[in-house]
């Protein structure tokens, strides 16, 4: 499905490389050879859009990747001018790269959430479920994605479900430190969902990538999440199983563990589990399990094993010219 030797005529700019997400897919990028250039907000602000079409045009890239966002969906629901950045960033800084996108013909493959659904649902949400966001990070997402498809129209909407990764293993520090301070008692949210490691997310973007890169055309919106939604009692006693086999004390307090669960509250959802069975018609792309991710974050943080870290990264900033991109020549024959 995928022609490696054309890896070599990509070119990709990715918007948000600081994100939790965007660090990964730095990373994915980097081990299969793909040329790209990166941005984060130090170097261009997405709501500055005259910055945001000089860069892009500078740098010309074949294909945009946006992971850049507003995400503290707790504060915005009581800060008022969080919650004006968060509309603000979601929606307007995306307009301004659809824009681009459209102006200079350059597809753009864009991260939304599944918060934009309201958390009803019993089943896994499929891309044609009628959205209805209830917190006021969701409809920024979803505002955001309306945007897109009117105003870019070759754009990817990839949304997914709770994200866990490796740079950033806050939640499982949480739940650690909670199950030791509590003598194996901690509280979650009863919300079933699909936890979803960054660098699982990072695979499927690459394989979108290379499939727009052979001209394919699949625009639209598509679900992905790992395999089998669960409810977070559940994920935190999975967290916890293979925490044990890394740290003595919570090895000691796993017969008594007593995993309590919380009444749902906005901002958090029922249920946000997302169905995948169009992006795997579409791309091909297999949902993979979560218990890889869970143990690679838990190695990391226990330092176990150092995650090999990228080279430097190609930066350019809305001030400086931008020196011609060096190509990178694709590892042949490796898959995500
Ligand atoms: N994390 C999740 O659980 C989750 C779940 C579902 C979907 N998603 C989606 O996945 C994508 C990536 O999320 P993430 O959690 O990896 O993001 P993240 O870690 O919260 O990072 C967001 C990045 O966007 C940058 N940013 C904010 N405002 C900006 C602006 N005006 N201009 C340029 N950059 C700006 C931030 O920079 P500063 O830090 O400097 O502000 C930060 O580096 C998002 O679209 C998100 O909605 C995430």
């Amino acid at each position: 499905m995928i022609a490696f030797a054309e890896v070599e005529d990509v070119k990709i700019l990715v918007f948000g490389d600081d994100s939790i997400l965007g660090q990964d897919l730095v990373r994915m990028l980097d081990a299969r050879g793909v040329n790209y250039e990166t941005l984060n907000k130090s170097d261009v602000d997405i709501l500055k859009s005259r910055d945001v079409v000089r860069v892009i045009s500078g740098i010309n890239p074949t294909q945009l990747v946006n992971v850049a966002t507003y995400s503290n969906l707790l504060k915005v629901e009581t800060d008022q001018d969080a919650a004006k950045l968060c509309d603000l960033v979601n929606t307007e800084g995306v307009a301004s790269l659809a824009r681009v996108s459209e102006q200079l013909n350059i597809p753009l493959i864009h991260h939304s959430s599944s918060y934009v659904f309201d958390g009803t649902k019993k089943d896994t949400y499929t891309e044609e479920d009628t959205t209805n966001p209830v917190s006021r990070y969701g409809q920024s997402k979803w505002y955001g994605e309306r945007t897109l498809r009117e105003e870019a129209s070759q754009h990817i909407i990839l949304r997914t479900d709770w994200l866990f990764s490796d740079s950033r293993g806050s939640y499982f520090r949480r739940i650690i430190e909670e199950c030791k301070n509590s003598k194996g008692k901690v509280e979650v949210v009863d919300n079933r969902f699909s936890p979803t490691h960054t660098a699982d997310v990072a695979r499927v973007v690459y394989a979108i990538i290379m499939q727009i890169d052979c001209n394919a055309q699949p625009w639209g919106t598509y679900h992905y999440n790992a395999l089998q939604p669960l409810n977070q009692d559940q994920f935190v006693e999975l967290v916890l199983e293979e925490a044990a086999k890394l740290d003595r004390d919570i090895d000691k307090l796993l017969p008594s563990l007593k995993v309590e669960r919380l009444p749902v509250e906005l901002p958090y959802l029922k249920n946000s589990s997302l169905n995948c069975e169009k992006i795997m018609g579409a791309f091909g792309i297999k949902q993979r399990s979560r218990g890889e991710g869970v143990v690679d974050v838990l190695e990391q943080m226990y330092g176990v094993r150092n995650k090999q870290l990228s080279p430097p990264r190609k930066k350019v900033t809305a001030a400086k010219k931008k020196a011609p991109a060096k190509k990178k020549k694709a590892a042949a024959g490796k898959k995500p």
